[in-house]
């Protein structure tokens, strides 16, 4: 049994948490809008023919903000194919995913289930082959009420009202040298410039994400991020960063331990920004918009990847097991350590493509990555405070030395939520939560997931595997809360706490 006390303090905080953190993404690919979001013919359509069940299963996960139309497909994509009558929209050649997309879903009906599903709009301009103007074209034809030549065709489209999007992407991944039309980071910042000023003179009220690295692994890796804000820095309010991690060595110890690589990856591109903020006097820092993340290793070979000319294809059907659900918890724990930083972050993806809920026809399940997401999610509200763990901890091949123990805190008034990885994989773990300036008083409520097979995972025959229960082994005395752990499990646990 490891013992580990973890220490803190209310004065001792980091910063308000984002809800953004809790953000998803929606592209067109493969079968994540057209047949895991909207799919008419299904017996579970709604009025729009999007699907109540995947909608029931998103509402639990409470998503913020979130990104569309793309990803990778954004930078072939003209919004304008989107919109208008149906009949009249075209077929389209995808050639990010080579696939064919049939514009059925496009801007209006994004937007009527985002309303729905009380999303916050993060949409991405074409910066691949689009240009400065087609964005901007966009954003009159989303937010301005009426009057001029988009913001018409819109109420023609019969949408009177403007959808007031406020959050938007300058483009996709465009250091990457498979993003349609990528570019040296001096040509894409110049494009991001001149695309974000003509933006903003048409909504100055909106905020921009600026595209910085999407990888740690390309030799541009924080040059580019450099160059960009550089030139940017005034036009745009954050940085995108990507990441998708995985056991690539089939060795669970080390890939537990995958958190300290993206600790290292926020705090090096957040060093980034407090530079070019302080070295070019500029008036505000960028913060960090990291608006892809997953674990995305075992689908990506080129039969996952390649749609061969077919409408909704199955590209990048990751099956999740409960190792993946550790690292994703990782993820979250990380965003919140970090919450003075990371503003925004988008689970890539919410549906069949590397996604947390899986459909087939009218069937669905829910993978394991489904369950911390949703155990932290409905605790999100408050402010981030600094952890302090004492306990013990291990080396790994990979990522250095790591507590077993990975963790994050949100106090708010007086609930205190706790965020609990045991990365052993055998041994339970008893966590002692000591507050210097306050005692925990009452347990409110808490959940977990564990299991003793790393590659346990969800499937049609067998849905619940793994997943969340009420957790309730824990004894409070003295104003010190005693949490005991299983190995290998997610905790997310919220206690009264009296000053
Ligand atoms: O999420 C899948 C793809 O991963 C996105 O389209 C792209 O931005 C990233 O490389």
């Amino acid at each position: 049994m490891h013992k580990t006390t973890l220490h803190l303090h209310t004065a001792f905080t980091v910063d308000r948490v984002d809800p953004r953190i809790f953000g998803g993404f929606l592209e067109h690919m493969g079968r994540a809008v057209n047949d895991g979001v909207y799919r008419p013919q299904s017996a579970h359509a709604d009025d729009l023919g999007f699907r109540k069940d995947v909608q029931a299963a998103l509402k639990r996960l409470d998503f913020t903000a979130m990104r569309y139309p793309g990803g990778n497909f954004v930078s072939g994509y003209h919004w304008l194919d989107g919109v208008g009558p149906r009949e009249n929209r075209p077929k389209v050649r995808d050639l990010a995913w080579q696939s064919i997309e049939t514009n059925e879903v496009g801007t209006n009906e994004f937007m009527q289930l985002s309303n729905r599903m009380g999303w916050t709009p993060m949409m991405a301009v074409n910066l691949g082959t689009g240009t400065p103007e087609e964005a901007r074209n966009w954003l009159e034809y989303t937010n301005i009420e009426g009057g001029s030549k988009w913001a018409d065709l819109r109420r023609e489209h019969g949408f009177e009202k403007p959808w007031d999007i406020k959050l938007w992407c300058l483009g996709n991944e465009m250091d990457g040298h498979w993003q349609i039309g990528h570019v040296p980071a001096e040509n894409y910042a110049i494009s991001a410039q001149q695309t974000a000023r003509m933006m903003r003179m048409c909504d100055p009220d909106i905020e921009l994400v600026v595209c910085g690295s999407c990888t740690t692994g390309l030799p541009t890796y924080l040059e580019w991020d450099r160059k960009v804000l550089e030139h940017c820095r005034d036009e745009v309010d954050y940085l995108s960063l990507h990441r998708y991690v995985g056991n690539h060595n089939d060795d669970t110890v080390d890939y537990l331990a995958v958190g300290n690589s993206i600790d290292d990856q926020i705090e090096a591109t957040d060093a980034v920004c407090h530079s070019v903020w302080k070295t070019k006097k500029t008036r505000k820092k960028v913060k960090l918009s990291f608006d892809e993340w997953n674990v995305w290793y075992r689908a990506n070979k080129a039969e996952h990847v390649d749609g061969k000319g077919k409408f909704a294809p199955p590209l990048l059907e990751e099956v999740y097991n409960l190792e993946d659900a550790l690292v994703a918890a990782g993820f979250l724990n990380s965003f919140i350590r970090h919450a003075d930083s990371v503003k925004i972050a988008n689970l890539a993806q919410i549906v069949n493509v590397i996604a947390p809920i899986f459909t087939r026809g009218d069937e669905m399940i829910l993978q394991t990555i489904f369950y911390p997401i949703e155990m932290m999610s409905k605790r999100r509200e408050g402010i981030s405070l600094q952890v302090q763990v004492e306990g013990p901890s291990y080396t790994s091949a990979s990522y250095g030395e790591v507590s077993f123990l990975d963790t994050s805190a949100i106090l708010n008034g007086d609930r205190l939520s706790v965020f609990f990885v045991n990365r052993d994989l055998e041994k339970p773990m008893e966590v002692q939560v000591k507050i210097g300036d306050a005692s925990v008083t009452e347990l409110v409520d808490a959940e977990f997931l564990a299991g003793t097979d790393p590659k346990a995972h969800n499937t049609f025959d067998a849905p619940h595997r793994v997943y969340s229960c009420v957790h309730e082994d824990v004894t409070i005395s003295n104003g010190v809360a005693t949490i005991s752990l299983p190995p290998m499990c997610v905790y997310a646990g919220t206690f009264k706490i009296e000053r």
